[in-house]
């Protein structure tokens, strides 16, 4: 007699957060910097100066031929590169998804997450809706039982974060001023839509004595949770309306652009867009003789090609550590490192 069985298939519930690191990154996802805690950083920077210096036939022995896709529906030069010469560097191989722009609220992006997840073994997420990285962790948790495919936020919406931008700004403030903790800072311009100073907040609030500066006009403060949360982590904020109100010693400045694509409306933005341009003499006035000026790129108008030679301008070094620190990251979530 056939006796018949029924298989029942696990079904992974999804969580509703990702996991936090815990200094264990193989498997795991990265969609915020909430994720991470003091050791997990400095094992990730760790790792970050092992890379470095590794010589080139041992870098590319590190991801083993490893697919990792960059699902970048929305612009993108530095973040884009890094991942893909990062992949490429390390002997993986970078599959390029730029064309691939889905409402996230659309059944097709189900099936492109899905798709990418079948051909890949990491995805790299950028895309113009806020919870588009955790709606495609939520598909690749729901597939967990078949294959393990971490996700990457690259970026998410205005609202969102940009977790892998925030590691290499914290590898950044370390490399310039030796350490995390007791530092003040100014981050200014588009606070309200720009995702990279919601990140930095979230890491620098990981450390004691932290205080920042946040200098926007009114309409382009942090929004008000955001404020509340963060300011409940017991980092200091405070909120600023004029350069001179940042003390002159601040060690590092963190320049942003005004997010133009996110604005409804042009002429609020043509309106704004021209607050607080640092120019030499800014800078002189300003900041302090050791103050470091950061800024994620891409640069506007926001800082004068003037100050490109001034040694506390850092911006391209910034740039060059996303390199490493993107590589060290997929290293480690690839468990490969
Ligand atoms: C940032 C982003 O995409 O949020 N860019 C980047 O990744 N370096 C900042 C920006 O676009 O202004």
């Amino acid at each position: 007699m056939v006796q018949t069985m029924s298989i029942e298939v696990p079904q992974p519930t999804p969580n509703p957060e990702p996991e936090k690191i815990n200094g264990k990154f193989a498997g795991k996802d990265i969609l915020s910097m909430d994720q991470f805690d003091q050791p997990s950083l400095e094992q990730l920077f760790e790792v970050t100066d092992r890379i470095n210096n590794l010589n080139r036939s041992q870098r590319l022995a590190v991801l083993q031929r490893s697919a990792v896709t960059l699902y970048f529906s929305e612009g993108s030069w530095r973040t884009y590169g890094s991942f893909s010469s990062g992949t490429a560097r390390l002997g993986g191989i970078p599959l390029d998804a730029r064309q691939a722009s889905v409402d996230i609220d659309d059944i097709e992006f189900v099936r492109d997450v899905s798709t990418f997840m079948d051909q890949s073994d990491l995805i790299v997420i950028r895309h113009p809706q806020t919870e588009s990285a955790k709606k495609a962790w939520e598909i690749s948790m729901s597939q967990r039982n078949k294959k393990v495919v971490p996700i990457i936020n690259a970026g998410d919406g205005g609202n969102g974060e940009h977790p892998t931008q925030a590691l290499l700004d914290l590898y950044t403030i370390i490399q310039h001023k030796g350490r995390l903790d007791h530092l003040t800072g100014a981050i200014a311009r588009d606070l309200l839509f720009g995702r990279t100073v919601k990140s930095l907040i979230r890491g620098l609030a990981l450390y004691p004595g932290n205080t920042l500066y946040l200098l926007s006009p009114e309409e382009l403060r942090l929004p008000r949770k955001d404020f509340e949360d963060f300011s409940g982590r017991g980092i200091k904020l405070i909120e600023i309306s004029q350069a001179e109100e940042i003390p002159k010693d601040a060690d590092f400045w963190y320049w942003t652009r005004i997010q133009r694509e996110r604005f409804r409306d042009q002429d609020e933005y043509e309106r704004l867009k021209g607050c607080f341009i640092i120019d030499q003499k800014f800078l002189d006035r300003f900041a302090g003789k050791n103050t470091v000026l950061m800024h994620p790129g891409p640069r506007n108008e926001e800082i004068s090609t003037e100050i490109d030679s001034d040694a506390r301008m850092i911006m391209f070094q910034q740039a060059k550590n996303g390199l490493y620190v993107r590589m060290a990251l997929l290293g480690l979530v690839l468990g490969k490192i």
